[in-house]
């Protein structure tokens, strides 16, 4: 079976872990803090905090935004439900923007209309939390403008997105956002086997991520809470516990898989742009929809590679549904998945209250999408494989 996505570790990767198990603190050592330093050098933002995984990332991020009960947060339909559980656990409400059907990223006139309806009704988000869909930046120039003048903060669910770039700014630069959360699972961009991050270039923000991200402990003198009859009296051993936090952190050991992944990512990208043009050249002439192309400057970090059918689950000819498709290829070998179901139409929103046509681009394009093979050691055979099956059972 050649899988639709998959981790890529080297003899140095395997080394620099061990070098942690026989000599280096296991946790809260010094790997973490080196680790989040790569990330801002490759990505340029100000401020980073390693967590567990990007959906702690997105719950902190939320957290630091200030985002409580009483809020609403948007997000799009089309993404993992990490995207919109965030705003859930800090108690407040989810509400979603269509997709776009050329760039599968929030549709950006959708965003101006709904905006322009929330800010006279007063029911304007406390946050967006917009995604790169397989690693294709959102226009943020667009967005932001978009947001200019309102307070609603702005998130960026770049868990597909390490390695790509927007207006030749890396992914995670936060140049037009307040926050930026990658994911580290290990079929993205790199892997720490679990693990993400949140950058931000504002001081006062990467504090609160800190916090939230540390069970709301600090040990910083300059954040204590000098009300607190304790702070005259403390020693070196003293902290204190600000707020409700989480323990989210990640480890030492996984920190360093991370730092000797980041030395391999531009290379991994390179990779996967190559396997998306063999992609493009040899999927051209079927009766598919293929992703948008991406130019030096807006360069997808390729994490997915998403085929639309042109027909869908309820066509007329039941052995040419998108599902009579999808089993033929798993049954020739190809791990084939669907990118993504569509976060409304689960039954646990459904139960908030979305209803099926709420959203119809997503739902249109989830009916004929398909995520085939892609990742940075897919060979060219196997590639060739993945072409020759669906010519196979389309043409
Ligand atoms: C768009 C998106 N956001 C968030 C997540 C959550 O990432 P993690 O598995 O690191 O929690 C994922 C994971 O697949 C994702 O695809």
């Amino acid at each position: 079976m050649i899988p639709y996505g998959k981790h890529d570790i080297s003899g140095d990767d395997i080394d620099a872990v061990v070098d942690v198990l026989e000599n280096h603190f296991l946790t809260q050592g010094s790997k973490v803090p080196e680790f989040e330093k790569a990330l801002c050098d490759y990505t340029n933002a100000h401020f980073c905090t390693a967590v567990n995984s990007a959906t702690s990332g997105l719950h902190v991020a939320c957290l630091a935004a200030g985002v409580t009960q009483g809020d609403i947060v948007w997000t799009t339909p089309n993404s993992f439900v990490a995207s919109a559980n965030c705003a859930l656990y800090c108690s407040a409400q989810v509400d979603f923007v269509d997709m776009d059907e050329q760039t599968r990223n929030i549709d950006i006139t959708k965003l101006g209309a709904k905006l322009r309806d929330a800010k006279q009704a007063g029911l304007l988000p406390k946050a967006l939390v917009i995604v790169h869909f397989a690693g294709f930046s959102c226009d943020m120039q667009a967005i932001a403008d978009l947001l200019s003048g309102l307070d609603i903060v702005l998130i960026e669910d770049a868990a597909h997105g390490l390695g790509g770039s927007y207006n030749g700014l890396k992914i995670g630069s936060c140049e037009y956002s307040d926050m930026a959360v990658l994911s580290f699972h290990p079929v993205k961009s790199i892997t720490t086997a679990e693990g993400g991050a949140v950058l931000t270039n504002n001081s006062e923000l990467a504090k609160k991520i800190l916090l939230f991200a540390k069970h709301g402990v600090t040990r910083d003198h300059a954040l204590f809470d000098t009300d607190a009859t304790e702070p005259s009296l403390a020693g070196d051993w003293y902290y204190q516990q600000l707020t409700l936090g989480y323990n989210y952190r990640l480890s030492d050991m996984q920190a360093a898989l991370g730092i000797s992944q980041l030395k391999r990512l531009d290379d991994f990208v390179v990779a996967r742009q190559q396997k998306a043009n063999f992609y493009f050249q040899a999927l051209a002439n079927l009766p598919l929809i293929l992703p948008l192309k991406t130019s030096i400057d807006n360069q997808s970090a390729w994490h997915i590679f998403v085929v639309e059918l042109k027909v869908t689950d309820d066509a007329s000819n039941p052995g040419q549904t998108r599902k009579a498709i999808y089993r033929k290829l798993v049954e020739k070998g190809i791990g084939v998945n669907v990118h993504y179901l569509p976060i409304h139409l689960h039954p646990f929103y459904q139960n908030l209250g979305f209803e099926y046509g709420d959203f119809p681009c997503s739902e249109n394009y989830y009916h004929r999408a398909i995520t085939l093979p892609l990742y940075p050691s897919l060979t060219q055979q196997q590639q060739q494989t993945v072409v020759d099956a669906l010519t196979e059972i389309l043409v």
